[in-house]
């Protein structure tokens, strides 16, 4: 992300935090704008850090959740949570533990993904995360639908961090499933239903597969658009 190189490359960046860093994908956005520092990355999910851990051995990672960071206070130059807010059970909890570790003066970083004013295709995108992130709130795993853009910088103000800039960021533009592609999304939203075969929302849930099918392939599949957020401690 060039806006996060071209601001940190003045500053003097030693140690970052990656909260929810899963697989690892913020950690490369990381690493180029910080190419200096020592990375730690925290996350709940123990196979998606051993699938971290592949990528970037040289990353410090940690099986934490952002509600409980147990990493000391004042310590973070910068601290980044990406794409995983909406999975909080405690967002503003999460934001103000974030404040906690990182220096005063350090750097907060938000990207999330959001829920207005998308085109088609990001529509249906958002209609497959929807349906998945509602049978994990079935089965009683925190997942939020997606929020709104106003309400992600909002929320972000409200814990007390001071927006320097924000931009919007499209990983990829007009994306199309082959059929292919297509037939595994919904190959995965028929396994994924039958986790909740017994609950009453199971019916009702159903008929969206055909309708994403149907969706998918007259309008396109496209991630929703981020906002990304640099902010002071
Ligand atoms: C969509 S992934 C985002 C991964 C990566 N940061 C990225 O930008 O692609 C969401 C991540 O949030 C993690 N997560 C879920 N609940 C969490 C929590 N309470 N604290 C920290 N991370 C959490 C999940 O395990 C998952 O790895």
């Amino acid at each position: 992300m060039k806006q996060l190189v071209d601001f940190f490359q003045d500053k003097k960046v030693k140690k970052v935090l990656d909260v929810g860093t899963g697989s690892g994908n913020f950690l490369a956005v990381l690493k180029s704008a910080c190419p200096d520092a020592d990375i730690t990355g925290i996350d709940p999910n123990s196979e998606s850090l051993k699938e971290a851990a592949e990528k970037f051995p040289e990353v410090r990672l940690k099986k934490m959740s952002a509600e409980n960071i147990e990493l000391p206070e004042n310590y973070f130059d910068v601290t980044a949570i990406s794409m995983a807010l909406h999975h909080l059970s405690d967002v503003e909890g999460a934001l103000k533990e974030m404040k906690r570790v990182t220096k005063p003066n350090g750097w907060i970083i938000v990207s999330e993904l959001f829920s207005d004013n998308l085109n088609r295709a990001q529509e249906v995108h958002k209609m497959y995360h929807h349906f998945g992130s509602r049978i994990d709130r079935i089965l009683g795993v925190s997942h939020n639908k997606s929020f709104k853009k106003n309400d992600i910088l909002k929320t972000v103000e409200d814990c007390g961090i001071d927006i320097l800039f924000h931009f919007e960021y499209n990983k990829v533009v007009n994306t199309v499933l082959t059929p292919e592609e297509l037939a595994a999304r919904v190959k995965k939203m028929k396994e994924r239903i039958e986790t909740i075969n017994h609950f009453s929302e199971y019916e009702m849930l159903k008929p969206q597969i055909e309708q994403f099918r149907i969706n998918a392939e007259k309008y396109g599949f496209q991630s929703a658009t981020r906002v990304v957020i640099v902010g002071k401690n």
